[in-house]
């Protein structure tokens, strides 16, 4: 579904030159959930926006598809940490924002909108405004108006960072429990190994300055994932030891 083969980059301002992408490839598959996970500055959040189409790349391809992106698209979806919701308008026309200007019947976009937050257990608050819901409610009418617009892909940049832990958990189970219905591609960024480990298929550990990708670690474990289990902890302590964290204080092959 997402094809990214030898993408370089470099922001240029003035006389400086910062390398922030070297030769990066990665694939995701249909339906999959695919983390990249790396510190602050590595050039994941504009590898993403390469991907959603908000960013070019100096050289190498990215293709969403079979198809070259050049664009935003409505197939292919960015949510971001920040929450992003009209004020003036009740959670119902937030989501059904997201599908303005869309060629389709006014029963049908009533039935994605109200479908789409079923879903993320806001049926009850339809009326209601930003200021009337909690942090965890806000994000969850995003990820209704993405969801209701049935991309494709859903890029999602720390879409939960904003968040406390338990807000954290509950959305994190609701998307996998949605993702699971909708089998839609998601890839995400994030510096949280945690939600890492909890929601990827695969994650795509990166190394930085310049940006690049070192590992593709699957993560296989059945969903839903137990936080306290053994095999999470196996998973959650490598990657750890990845970016030397662990407390184990071996030499590391390479500098990150
Ligand atoms: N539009 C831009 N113009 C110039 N430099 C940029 C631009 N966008 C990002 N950069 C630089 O590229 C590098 C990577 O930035 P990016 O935002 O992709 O990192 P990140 O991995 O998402 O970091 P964080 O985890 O802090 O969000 C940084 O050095 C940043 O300053
Ligand atoms: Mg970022």
């Amino acid at each position: 579904m997402i094809e990214v083969t030898n993408v370089d980059k470099k922001f240029v301002n003035g006389n400086e030159s910062n390398h922030v992408l070297d030769q990066v490839s990665f694939h995701v598959e249909k339906g999959e959930i695919v983390t990249l996970l790396g510190k602050s500055g590595c050039g994941k959040s504009t590898l993403l926006n390469m991907v959603g189409g908000f960013e070019n790349e100096d050289s190498g391809k990215v293709v969403l598809d079979g198809k070259a992106v050049k664009r935003p698209t409505r197939k292919c979806i960015m949510l971001f940490q920040q929450i992003n919701l009209l004020p003036w308008r009740t959670v119902l026309k937030n989501v059904e924002l997201g599908l303005e200007g869309e060629k389709m019947e006014v029963a049908e976009k009533n039935k994605r909108v109200t479908d789409a937050l079923k879903l993320v257990g806001l049926k009850e608050h339809l009326h209601k405004f930003q200021h009337e819901l909690s942090d965890g409610m806000q994000q969850r009418v995003t990820i209704a108006r993405a969801f209701a617009m049935q991309p494709d892909v859903i890029l999602m940049d720390e879409p939960f960072a904003a968040l406390d832990t338990f807000n954290r958990y509950l959305l994190q189970d609701e998307l996998l429990r949605i993702q699971e219905k909708m089998k839609t591609t998601i890839l995400i960024v994030t510096h949280d190994i945690d939600e890492a480990v909890y929601l990827s298929d695969r994650i795509l550990i990166m190394g930085s300055h310049p940006g690049r990708i070192f590992k593709d670690i699957p993560i296989q474990l059945a969903k839903p994932r137990d936080r306290a289990g053994e095999d999470y902890h196996y998973y959650r302590k490598r990657i750890l030891q990845e970016f030397e964290l662990s407390g184990n204080r071996q030499e590391p092959e390479y500098t990150i």
